[in-house]
């Protein structure tokens, strides 16, 4: 690892990978969803302990549901599960916020997602921002909705206005999309939010991302020469 390593300040993760991790097992693909809910944890832990300021996790994407009942139910209890005992991994270090429209969810959930963030709202050392019922084309609809309720004058809508009324707002621009499972697409992640994202994508699936898988990308990025349009 390279010590002097220029760190994003909020990466991306879209966690892929479960389904195959699980049918390289013959094991049922919500074996994988399990497995995958340890590594988010551990690699919750890391980003905070290696000075990540801001990471957002892609759960569960708007297009997920297309997916079995079966498969959504259990996601979604494992969602459940994890929200129980993530006050006990926040302590007083990670806050924890949710991107995505709640509106889908089932009340116990939404109030679970509720006490959750406001619990860990004045903690500063890492923002851990979960991505549930998340779609990049969703989120920019509904804040061309907000700003269309509020009357908002047309030139008045700026590239800055916008996003703070997108679903990160407050967050920074995202720096860094780490997408494992060896597809290159961002599936409908952070469109707005990664213009300038640089972009690591790796063969591992995401049961197996630990930290050996961590610092590789955070170096790559490292090793990367960002110019924003400029020289
Ligand atoms: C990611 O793993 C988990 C979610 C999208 C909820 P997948 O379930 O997509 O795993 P693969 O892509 O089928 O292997
Ligand atoms: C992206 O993975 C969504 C999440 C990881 C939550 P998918 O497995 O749904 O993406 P596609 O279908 O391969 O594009
Ligand atoms: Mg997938």
């Amino acid at each position: 690892m390279d010590k002097n390593r220029i760190l994003p300040k909020h990466i991306g993760i879209i966690m892929d990978g479960n389904g195959r991790w699980a049918k390289k097992r013959l094991l049922p693909r919500t074996a994988g969803h399990v497995q995958g809910a340890k590594a988010f944890r551990k690699c919750a832990r890391l980003c905070a302990n290696k000075g990540i300021e801001c990471v957002t996790f892609y759960a569960f994407s708007t297009e997920n549901w297309k997916r079995p009942k079966d498969e959504v139910n259990s996601i979604m209890k494992l969602f459940g599960e994890y929200l129980d005992d993530a006050l006990e991994t926040a302590g007083d270090e990670i806050s924890i916020r949710f991107i995505g429209d709640p509106g889908p969810l089932s009340d116990e959930l939404k109030e679970k997602l509720r006490y959750v963030t406001e619990q860990t709202a004045k903690n500063t050392r890492m923002i851990l921002c979960i991505a549930i019922n998340y779609g990049g084309r969703d989120d920019i609809v509904r804040a061309a909705r907000k700003i269309a309720a509020q009357g908002t004058a047309p030139a008045d809508i700026t590239e800055d206005s916008f996003s703070q009324e997108l679903d990160t707002a407050g967050l920074p621009d995202v720096d860094l999309i780490i997408r494992p499972s060896g597809e290159q697409r961002l599936s409908n992640f952070l469109i707005w939010q990664a213009a300038y994202a640089e972009y690591v994508f790796m063969d591992v699936l995401w049961p197996d991302f630990g930290e050996k898988e961590l610092d590789a990308a955070l170096d790559e990025y490292s090793r990367r020469n960002r110019r924003f349009g400029g020289v």
